[in-house]
């Protein structure tokens, strides 16, 4: 699977220190003006929007998600925008957002508590310290959920220099994620990944190296056209567990 897809050079923003850092400016950033809510990755292609949207619209369909009870879980999910954009958009059901970085948990927290005046003991959402690759005090893929979202975390483990051992075999960031994601999904529930490094053909091949994830659909984003080159900044691809 991942030798048809272009391993790319580590960097910086494949590694811990370089988010906890990143979180930790972002943090005091916010406490001097709560109104700087931080970086929100890809929204030159409104990539966000694009996504929520997307679910408000499957949901409307009614057969795969719900507004009442869908549960959410944003992998990376740094300031916690996504989760509170898909609650902005009448989604009632429980929101889990994780990272790695014990900054970014600590400022989406903060986020939501000030600016969306929500009470950490009211269940709404959980922000949680846990890196679903490694093992860490919380392991997310001992739970389930009917929507499981990413935007910019494959980005960012495809820059890291780490393997994992996975049934005996030693495994890249980009090989065991599928395995990873694939545990947190529930049955018939689905997967929705926008990434920058990846195009649509790639992520299909990561993905699907999982058999239990397969392609379902794409969302549609404007291209451009360069030299008689037609481009796509970002996309989002939508798989669904079997
Ligand atoms: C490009 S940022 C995207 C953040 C957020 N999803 C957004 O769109 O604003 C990548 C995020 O992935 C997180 N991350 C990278 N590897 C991770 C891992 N193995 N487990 C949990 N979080 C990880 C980083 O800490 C960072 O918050």
């Amino acid at each position: 699977m991942a030798d048809q897809v272009e391993k790319l050079n580590p960097s910086k923003l494949g590694t811990q220190e370089y988010w906890d850092n990143f979180y930790k400016l972002e943090l005091s950033n916010f406490q001097e003006n709560n109104a700087d809510t931080g970086e929100n990755w890809f929204s030159d292609s409104n990539a966000q929007e694009q996504m929520v949207r997307y679910l408000e619209d499957l949901a409307a369909e009614g057969d795969v998600i719900n507004e009442e009870s869908t549960s959410f879980i944003d992998l990376g999910t740094g300031n916690g925008q996504l989760l509170i954009g898909v609650r902005e958009a009448g989604f009632q059901g429980h929101l889990t957002g994780i990272d790695y970085s014990e900054p970014s948990v600590e400022f989406a927290r903060k986020v939501v508590v000030e600016n969306e005046d929500w009470d950490p003991e009211d269940g709404t959402y959980d922000f949680r310290h846990a890196d679903f690759l490694g093992s860490t005090a919380w392991n997310p893929d001992s739970h389930q959920w009917d929507v499981v979202m990413d935007k910019g975390t494959l980005d960012a483990i495809a820059l890291a220099n780490i393997t994992y051992n996975h049934e005996g075999k030693s495994l890249t960031g980009v090989e065991l994620y599928p395995f990873r994601v694939a545990d947190m999904v529930k049955p018939n529930g689905i997967f929705l990944i926008t990434s920058c490094n990846f195009t649509e053909s790639e992520l299909i091949k990561i993905i699907e190296s999982d058999e239990r994830l397969r392609y379902y659909d794409k969302v549609e984003y404007p291209t451009f056209e360069f030299g008689g080159v037609k481009g796509q900044t970002v996309c989002t691809v939508v798989f669904k567990k079997q």
